[in-house]
């Protein structure tokens, strides 16, 4: 509560940051792993390629260059963070948090640290949680993590699972102010009627990891393809609708929609359940495939970055996932794009690191499946502190000696 209005504060994304990693999985590289082709993949789920996280990479670590990119967006310290909340369905371990490993990974003394598991709804639902952390006053900045390392649990011999995923991370600071705009409405459902649609059965209480969970597969994701995108289409436009009206809005009003990223087909019923074209759906699934809860983040920090988004405009992120869950939040856009440009630029990822435990190595975390293609030289991005300046940057294809 502010002493001298006596009104709650508002919630306001000051800052925003994406991390993906370097490595590209094309669907020409899929053709070669399992029985697919280009155009199935294109033409049913829109997506045309993926990024894979090195060796050397893990969420925490995707999750920190995100955090720190948006931090630096927000034009605040690390310090100044006083909550870390990170979504995810892939933490580096089961204990501790892999916001945790973040909050050391960033350099912050003071932030609280945890994950929030709602699958690909995560960001969402974390977003709802620092909106409600802000307006009651019991933190100023929340740092609000979506990513996901999923190319480690994924079948490569499940054609209707693994040509879908990819990694990534995405990042947004939400502070305290009592200037208008900010959060406007929220939504959020579950509903457990679809729990095993979506799951990763082994690793838990239920089924320990034994040598009979890894013979049997338990250990990656599994998927009724059908069912979840029948949820999706259904779920995905009355939930957003539900936020929109919450935030005293019609669709009309909303200048971009940030859907989740599953399947291209997905976001045209969305647009279709809302009456709107597609010019008004944020879309980039056929770079990264489906990041689960990194999707929304990545995809709200592109459409800053690209000049999509404007200083006052209404913009509605809407995801749905395992749980089955869903989620929405509509917000009134209030700090200058540009931003987000030099807040990607000043962190350059080589330079963060998070800490591993002396006494312990891991085994090679990359999947067989994967092993020659990320060992080969590939398209990749040009590192961060490989461009000179005033030189123009060489494009992301360029293939690298
Ligand atoms: O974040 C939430 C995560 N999950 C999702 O978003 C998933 C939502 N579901 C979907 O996006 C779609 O259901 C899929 C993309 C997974 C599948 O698309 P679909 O149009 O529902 O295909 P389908 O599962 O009905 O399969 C149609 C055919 C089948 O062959 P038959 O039985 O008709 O001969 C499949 O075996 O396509 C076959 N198929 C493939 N063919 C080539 C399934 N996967 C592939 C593949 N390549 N990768």
């Amino acid at each position: 509560m502010n002493a001298e209005t006596g009104r709650a504060p508002r919630a306001h994304v000051t800052g925003w940051g994406r991390y993906v990693p370097d490595h590209i999985l094309t669907n020409a590289d899929l053709e070669t792993m399992v029985d697919t082709n280009d155009e199935w993949i294109v033409t049913r789920t829109g997506i045309r390629e993926r990024r894979v996280a090195a060796a050397h990479e893990t969420t925490a670590s995707m999750a920190a260059v995100a955090g720190l990119r948006a931090i630096r967006t927000a034009g605040i310290d690390p310090e100044d963070i006083d909550l870390i909340l990170l979504a995810t369905l892939t933490p580096d371990y089961w204990m501790p948090s892999t916001a945790a490993l973040v909050k050391e990974a960033i350099g912050n003394q003071k932030a609280a640290a945890m994950d929030v598991a709602a699958a690909c709804s995560g960001f969402v639902y974390a977003f709802a949680t620092a909106q409600a952390y802000v307006t009651s006053g019991l933190a100023k900045h929340v740092l609000v993590i979506g990513a996901e390392l999923l190319t480690r649990f994924l079948d490569y011999t499940d054609r209707g699972t693994c040509i879908l995923f990819g990694d990534g991370a995405g990042a947004v600071v939400v502070s305290a102010s009592d200037e208008p705009g900010g959060s406007l409405g929220i939504e959020m459902t579950t509903e457990p009627q679809g729990a095993y649609m979506i799951w990763l059965p082994a690793g838990g209480a239920k089924a320990p990891p034994s040598s009979e969970t890894i013979r049997r597969g338990e250990h990656y994701i599994r998927m009724e393809g059908r069912e979840t995108y029948r949820f999706a289409t259904k779920t995905m436009a009355t939930t957003a609708l539900e936020s929109v009206s919450r935030a005293g809005l019609t669709p009309d009003d909303i200048a971009l929609f940030i859907p989740h990223q599953a399947n291209i087909r997905i976001i045209e019923a969305v647009a279709k359940g809302l009456d709107l074209p597609m010019d008004r759906m944020m879309v980039n699934v056929d770079k990264y495939g489906n990041t689960s809860a990194a999707s929304v983040p990545i995809a709200l920090a592109e459409a800053a970055n690209s000049g999509r988004i404007a200083v006052g405009d209404a913009i509605c992120m809407v995801a749905f996932g395992a749980g089955f869950t869903s989620g929405a939040a509509t917000i009134r856009w209030t700090v200058d794009p540009a931003r987000g440009i030099a807040g990607d630029a000043a962190v350059d990822p080589s330079t963060v690191h998070v800490r591993l435990p002396v006494d312990w190595d891991a085994v090679d975390p990359i999947p067989a499946a994967l092993a020659e293609m990320m060992a080969r030289p590939g398209p990749v991005n040009p590192p961060l502190d490989d461009v000179v300046p005033d030189e123009p940057a060489r494009p992301a294809t360029e293939v690298q000696a």
